[in-house]
């Protein structure tokens, strides 16, 4: 029985660095350790760090509340509003805005100071597009179904800075910068998709193509790992979503002998490897 493991299964380079800063200044105990938001989607990771007393601040109300303490920003990054308000708060800020997220926030920042209109691929309820249209000066069109991209018009003359959520597929995005494209405007298009995403899901799809069963570790609310879950199911039949070891019963498996593990970009190495070890030792 042969167990195949993805090399890009779990934290990609931008979640692993958030994660290991939390921990680092939870390790150091100096002053009470807030994120913006929960670090990542998993939950066992989210009520580790609580044990170590680190705690989550769900609005920009509750942050408002606070006037002492360190408050790591995530991966995600936030808006400029809320960066101003920790600073201006006295809070100690840790950035662990993910440096290709942060480069977005450049981006719109300098293109909308001199005057060009945003637009931003992306799905406006996400945290991280959240992030990028609080560094728009003047805000931004967000932009994500082909309807919105037909819909879509600015003022003549004015230029338009288009860039991606960094997860966001990449068929997709192309398709509605073609739709905008056709316009007529003068468009500047800055693809920022995040690589990590894509390559994860190929080597997902090749693993899943090649085995008998395919085992998928994320969080349930993690988009990435259901996105990668569809994938899989698409190429092998016995695809299975899990959380941690404890969702696995190995013995309902089919008898196999090659089984494919892959994880959402939130999932614990720990976790993976438990399960890897399980699957081995027990088929
Ligand atoms: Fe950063 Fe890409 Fe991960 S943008 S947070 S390395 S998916």
């Amino acid at each position: 029985m042969k167990v195949i493991t993805a090399k890009t299964a779990g934290f990609c380079f931008g979640v692993k660095r958030a994660v290991d800063k939390v921990y680092e200044q939870a390790e150091k105990g100096e002053t009470p350790v807030y994120t913006y938001g929960p670090i990542i989607h998993n939950e066992e990771v989210v009520k580790d760090l609580e044990k170590k007393g680190v705690m989550v601040i769900g609005s920009a109300e509750e942050l408002s509340q606070l006037h002492e303490g360190t408050v790591v920003i995530r991966s995600h990054g936030v808006s400029k509003e809320i960066y101003d308000m920790i600073k201006q708060q006295g809070l100690h800020l840790i950035d662990a805005t993910c440096p290709f997220v942060l480069k977005i926030h450049n981006i719109v920042r300098e293109q909308s100071a001199k005057g060009a209109r945003i637009v931003i691929i992306g799905n406006k309820s996400h945290p991280e597009v959240e992030g990028i249209y609080g560094w728009c000066d003047g805000g931004a069109a967000v932009i994500a179904t082909e309807e919105e991209a037909l819909n879509f018009t600015s003022t003549p003359g004015q230029k338009i800075c288009i860039v991606s959520q960094t997860t966001f597929n990449y068929n997709k995005f192309n398709k509605l910068v073609e739709i905008i494209s056709e316009k007529g405007y003068d468009i500047l298009v800055l693809n920022t998709i995040c690589n990590a995403t894509a390559e994860r899901q190929t080597e997902a799809a090749e693993i899943a193509k090649a085995v008998d069963a395919m085992i998928v570790i994320g969080g349930r609310n993690s988009s990435n790992t259901q996105k990668l879950f569809e994938i899989c199911k698409n190429e092998c039949e016995n695809t299975y979503y899990i959380q941690t070891l404890v969702d696995l019963d190995v013995h309902s498996l089919p008898s196999m002998s090659c089984v494919g593990i892959t994880a959402g970009a939130s999932t614990p190495n720990k976790i993976i490897e438990e399960v890897q070890n399980n699957v081995r030792n027990e088929l």
